[in-house]
């Protein structure tokens, strides 16, 4: 989960680097480094830190040079100092490298035995040392490839050569890589979004695929060490906006576009004026579906949690959810009349995208629900549904939540009229309240000042609980994840009926609860669990779209939800979810858009 950046150019590259890097700074902002060839010797600069003290060193001390790679790091092995920051580099190489090598340490006794010295605790220093070893005795290419042999794990790579001064080497396996093609210049990028200032015209590296770009052609070679060609795509220019614009940050931008976002969502899947779902080309006939497996990582996988109680309450249909990381390697009875469907904002989380490999590899049918549409899980998927949210920047996800819980509910809808499982008066309720919904959204996102209000009971609690029951409960556990993510206090989301077994426990005077309590089928009960915090001392912020007034005075504070059909009351119950935890977070300063220790995209295990 680091950032690459790789450019050849007819000038000199290294503030175009710094610009590409600083898009990437979402991906891994703990050092930052570049490395240019300058007369024939590598310029290696970095530092621990963000990009803006690379920027400093480059201040005092620029860097000269048509060529060149840069990183961003969100450190694996080693701690994030400046020893440790890439490039690593060698005399003859300099390397930056996003993923893991797992068999570094093997990899590492045996070049240490050859007399290498290693400076750094990482595992990408063996890379520029192997490279190393194997010029001395081969051409480009086979040193390249039998380097990539070695290596075993997952990486995207960029690689500049001391004898080798009008190229820039780019290698995926595992990890995401793009290249970008210039006039004159070419690019190598770990998303497109880096390279988007520089080029719209964009290539994907498949996994085992290397290539070599030079400032007037690019050559790609597969596993093989076979010459390949690439398709080229042409970004859109929605791809190409990705601006704060008047925002402090890019989470409170992304989470007041919510409404239009959604509403974006429903125009492309839903006919509205005869109320038809638009989702064709499911890979596997929806009355023959005998099972669905949802798979995802963090907030997607929430939202696929969402999804299982939709596709029980909707279809007649068997149902699984799964974190990508346990999928990946259980022993789960696959089969092929099952429908598997792949839930990530990225598409390129990699424990998600291995469960989805390992789908593929046994002829299984796989649906990618993704936001970057051109991303590996897209790639690799069977059938693809966009999420339509448009760039999520944001390391906490948001918008894209929202997006996916959309798609997955029409996706249940179709299958469910396709079966018949669904009458058609209670569909058509669904649907219209489905249209509405973004108004919804657009008048919850209107309240953003009371939960701003409340947000000082959070800031010095120990810790917190989100308590919800059916539908609710999910929106619970992401509520929690968002808190946890954003302010560092420690949220646990519960089953609020699991309370008296076990967790009631940690309740003292004073400590903030929240309640989702929407008019549902278990709003009694809710309402139950919710007197058991209180009688212990709890403080609860209550969020609902009841209005009666019996319970105020037990209550710390009420956040009034507009009235909509419970079953997808799950889109109105994120956003005070998502401004409490954003509102907590500011009062205690936190980064916002980089909380610390995390990454926008989990590249590696
Ligand atoms: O790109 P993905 O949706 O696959 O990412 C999955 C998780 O890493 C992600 O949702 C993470 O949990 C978010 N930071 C939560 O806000």
């Amino acid at each position: 989960m680091c950032g690459i950046v790789g450019i050849v150019s007819n000038k000199s590259v290294s503030s175009s680097i710094v610009d590409a890097l600083k898009k990437l700074e979402y991906r891994g902002y703990d050092s930052a480094g570049i490395s240019t060839l300058n007369k024939g010797f590598i310029d290696e600069k970095k530092c621990s830190g963000r990009v803006e003290n690379l920027e400093k060193i480059l201040f005092e001390n620029p860097s000269i040079g048509d060529l060149g790679i840069g990183h961003v790091r969100w450190a694996t092995h080693g701690v994030p100092n400046k020893i440790n920051a890439h490039p690593h580099s060698t005399e003859q190489v300099s390397v930056v490298h996003n993923g893991i090598i797992e068999n570094s340490d093997k990899l590492k006794k045996e070049y240490e035995s050859k007399g290498y010295i290693f400076k750094s605790q990482t595992d990408t220093e063996v890379i520029t040392v192997i490279l190393t070893d194997y010029l001395k005795t081969e051409n480009l290419i086979d040193s390249i490839y039998k380097t990539l042999n070695k290596l075993i794990g997952s990486f995207a790579l960029g690689v500049i050569f001391k004898d080798f001064e009008d190229v820039v080497v780019g290698a995926r396996r595992g990890s995401p890589l793009a290249v970008g093609y210039g006039h004159n210049e070419n690019f190598l990028g770990s998303d497109s979004y880096a390279l988007k200032t520089m080029t719209n015209k964009i290539s994907y590296l498949d996994d085992g695929d290397f290539c070599l770009l030079y400032k007037e052609k690019i050559e790609f070679y597969n596993f093989d060490k076979k010459k390949i060609n690439k398709k080229i795509f042409e970004l859109s220019n929605e791809e190409n906006i990705a601006e704060k614009g008047d925002y402090k940050d890019f989470m409170s931008k992304e989470i007041d576009e919510q409404s239009y976002t959604t509403k974006k969502c429903i125009h492309e899947y839903l006919d509205q004026s005869r109320n038809k779902i638009n989702i064709y080309n499911i890979p596997i006939n929806p009355s023959k579906i005998n099972k669905i497996r949802l798979v995802a990582c963090g907030t997607a996988y929430h939202s696929c949690l969402m999804a299982k109680y939709w596709i029980e309450e909707f279809t007649s249909i068997d149902v699984e959810a799964d974190i990508a990381s346990e999928f990946r390697y259980r022993n789960v009875k696959l089969n092929k009349d099952d429908l598997y469907i792949f839930v990530s904002q990225s598409g390129e989380t990699a424990d998600t995208y291995a469960a989805l490999e390992k789908c593929k590899k046994r002829g299984l049918k796989t649906c990618g629900i993704v936001n970057v549409v051109e991303s590996s899980i897209a790639r690799l998927s069977d059938f693809v549904l966009p999420i339509h949210a448009g760039p999520e920047i944001g390391v906490a996800s948001t918008k894209a939540f929202i997006g996916q819980m959309m798609v997955l509910l029409l996706l249940t809808l179709k299958i469910s009229k396709d079966r018949n499982d669904l009458n058609e008066n209670n569909y058509k309720k669904l649907i219209s309240e489905i249209k509405i919904l973004p108004s919804l959204i657009k008048k919850t996102l209107s309240k953003q000042k009371e939960i701003q209000q409340i947000a000082r009971d959070f800031i010095n609690a120990k810790g917190t609980m989100y308590l919800g029951r059916g539908y609710s409960y999910p929106i619970a556990m992401e509520g929690a994840l968002k808190l946890k993510e954003l302010s560092y206090i420690h949220a646990e989301g519960y089953a609020a009926g699991e309370m008296k077994h076990g967790p009631l426990a940690l309740i003292e005077d004073g400590m903030p609860i929240v309640v989702l309590a929407p008019k549902d089928r278990f709003f009694e009960k809710t309402i139950s669990n919710m007197q058991e915090v209180i009688a212990r001392g709890g403080k609860v912020l209550m969020i609902t779209n009841d209005t009666s007034e019996i319970l105020n005075e037990n209550i710390r504070f009420k956040f009034q939800l507009p009235d909509t059909d419970s079953r997808i009351s799950a889109f109105l119950l994120t956003i005070p979810m998502q401004f409490l935890a954003y509102h907590v977070a500011l009062l205690k300063n936190c980064d916002i858009d980089k909380p610390r220790n995390l990454a926008k995209s989990v590249t590696v295990e």
